[in-house]
């Protein structure tokens, strides 16, 4: 694969401070001059980049390595395969994805797939805390970068993980109850990309110049290095002969939500995009109505680091912001994007993403579909299985089994 730069930075984007005030979510066919967007090929050539470079610019930071082409080859090695995993009925697989830039960390993607001769529906995406965790295999690597310290099996005050956590969270990519509905899943730990914590150079994030006064304004941020990742793990998928590689699906939760959003925003290989629980930063509004919505101030104090240094200048004021989530939705527009939340998990804005679910539909509306979503909430429990997908459940914040049946009614719908 080439990585290459589309557009470059426009010299004319001016500071947050300077830019005008928009009150309610953008109109998301109106671009930054004005011009008003009516025709698939409008919104294709003109308004999607645009809208690209924007969240490029003031939020995740720079799409990793535009600047200076690279010819990235992406090479998988398998680790281990067990042919007769979940009571025969798949195959596991660790393979470990390493790139021709020898100093890039490597991704180690797990992968479970149904046993069967046809190439199966996959969904992919990153893991909070390490493959081990979701498997008792002892087979699976643990992983040797950095991980966050509430997570099991993880050694006091090193931010180590051990093999004491093996299987300890397999409830949130539950791997045989994928397989035995006939898709295959494929993740790994978004850390071995780069570890969720600001102020280190390391991961991808050390693989970029260093500048004495901190970096660009739009330095490419964690949430891009992820989605980034994610995109390098679908480089191998599609060429995995047991993976089709037109049904792929894009799952994350929460913080790996936002990121599951902005990876099926910028690579078109990713059929159909599910971030579960996403919130601020993600499919939840800047601009929000919801008093317990987590705002961007916040966001931008705790965890500096998911966005660029451009996004945290919006922190007092969001109707600065150029563009709404919404827009990163219209972007994914024509595939189907699925927004789950629970209604204990208010901080995630379940009613904002709702509202940015409509206000993407203008975009989905080109492409021929009159009605992308549902017109209003969806019963609690009940799946809008439209294109503009929506689904609330009651509970808390997490990833269950019953999430997953779920994505996969979803995606018994798109993918099949
Ligand atoms: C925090 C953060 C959220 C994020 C969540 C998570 O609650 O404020 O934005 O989604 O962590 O990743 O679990």
């Amino acid at each position: 694969i080439l990585i290459m730069s589309v557009v470059a930075t426009p010299a004319d984007l001016p500071p947050p401070d300077k830019l005008p005030s928009v009150a309610g979510l953008p109109d998301v066919l109106t671009m930054r001059d004005g011009t008003k967007i009516t025709s698939k090929k409008d919104w294709e050539e003109k308004q999607r980049p645009e809208l690209k470079e924007l969240f490029q610019h003031y939020m995740y930071g720079r799409y990793p390595h535009l600047v200076e082409p690279v010819k990235v080859v992406v090479t998988g090695k398998v680790l281990f395969e067990d042919a007769k995993a979940f009571d025969g009925k798949g195959t596991l697989r660790e393979v470990e994805v390493s790139f021709s830039e020898a100093s890039w960390p490597k991704i180690y993607l797990l992968i479970a797939a149904p046993n069967g001769s046809a190439p199966a529906a996959c969904f992919v995406g990153p893991n909070f805390g390490g493959n081990h965790l979701l498997t008792a295999s002892d087979k699976v690597r643990v992983p040797t970068a950095w991980v966050p310290a509430n997570y099991p099996g993880v050694e006091k005050g090193t931010n180590k993980a051990t093999a004491a956590g093996r299987g300890k969270q397999a409830d949130t990519w539950p791997l045989q109850q994928i397989v035995e509905k006939g898709y295959a899943v494929a993740t790994f730990y978004c850390g071995d990309i780069q570890p969720d914590r600001p102020n280190v150079r390391e991961g991808m994030r050390a693989t970029l110049p260093v500048h004495k006064d901190g970096g660009p304004i739009d330095e490419t941020a964690t949430v891009m290095w992820w989605a980034w990742g994610c995109h390098r793990a679908v480089d191998f998928l599609v060429t995995d002969k047991s993976i089709d590689a037109k049904r792929l699906a894009v799952v994350g939760h929460s913080r790996l939500g936002k990121t599951a959003l902005l990876a099926g925003a910028f690579d078109d290989r990713i059929a159909v995009v599910i971030p579960h629980q996403s919130g601020c930063g993600g499919a939840g509004p800047s601009r929000s109505k919801n008093e317990k919505a987590e705002p961007v101030k916040r966001i931008t104090t705790v965890f500096p680091h998911w966005f660029c240094a451009n996004f945290t200048a919006f922190g007092d004021d969001t109707t600065k912001i150029p563009f709404d989530q919404h827009a990163l939705v219209a972007i994914c527009a024509p595939r189907p994007v699925l927004l789950t939340n629970a209604e204990d998990d208010q901080w995630a804005n379940p009613s904002g993403q709702f509202d940015v679910l409509t206000a993407a539909a203008p975009a989905y509306k080109l492409y021929g579909d009159t009605k992308p979503g549902a017109d209003k909430v969806p019963e609690q429990g009940t799946l809008s299985a439209d294109r503009l997908g929506y689904f609330i459940r009651a509970g808390k914040h997490s990833m269950t089994p019953d999430d997953w049946k779920v994505f996969m009614q979803f995606a018994d719908k798109w993918l099949k």
